[in-house]
């Protein structure tokens, strides 16, 4: 049986629990920031769970590629995976393109209000080009992949995101601080 005390952490946990839903282009920094996030939340025992697109698209989500219905489906499934996550009390850092807005304010509808949390990981396509570090834009100019977002497919930037990071002019710990002050002062 758990104790009062228990149970009120755990609805305290329950009313703290957001989704960070990291959009940007490929290379912008998402999967870099959201696990440093993650490193942070736990040494500050706040219970948290990385979703990235890089890893969800080897099991959950491999059956879909790259176009725009595939895209869509792929954020479909993440955010009812996040708000399940959310329910349960766990902070959810999602990260992935998702470059077309109106799957992101779809995941937002589904989500109690304030609980949908949009990072813009903001950094200039020449700059995400010029880092590389999949080494997927310079196939994508060399037309050895399609839709490849930035190059051959859209990037829908968020007209009102709840936080602003521009990762070509800060750090990554300064964007972790901004992001932890942001969720313990909401
Ligand atoms: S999303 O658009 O559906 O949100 P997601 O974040 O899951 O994309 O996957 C993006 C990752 O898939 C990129 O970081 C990159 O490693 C890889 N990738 C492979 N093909 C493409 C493509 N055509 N466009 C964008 N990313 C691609």
């Amino acid at each position: 049986m758990t104790s009062i005390s228990e149970e009120t952490e755990s609805i305290s946990r329950q009313a703290k629990a957001v989704v960070f839903w990291f959009t940007g282009l490929s290379g912008a920094g998402k999967s870099t920031i959201s696990e440093a996030v993650s490193v942070e939340m736990s040494k500050l025992g706040i219970q948290n769970y990385v979703l990235d697109g890089d890893k969800i698209r080897r099991g959950l989500c491999s059956d879909l590629g790259f176009s725009h219905d595939d895209r869509t489906e792929n954020i479909r499934r993440i955010g009812e995976v996040a708000k399940l996550l959310c329910d349960a009390g766990v902070v959810t850092l999602v990260a992935f393109i998702s470059p077309y807005m109106a799957d992101r304010d779809n995941v937002r509808g589904i989500l109690d209000k304030g609980k949908f949390v949009e990072i813009f990981v903001d950094c200039p396509l020449e700059v995400c080009e010029q880092r590389d570090v999949k080494g997927l834009y310079q196939k994508a100019r060399k037309g050895e992949i399609a839709n490849f977002t930035g190059i051959s497919d859209p990037y829908e930037v968020p007209a009102n995101p709840e936080i602003h990071l521009r990762t070509d002019q800060s750090d990554v710990s300064d964007c972790v601080k901004k992001i932890i002050k942001y969720y313990l002062h909401q």
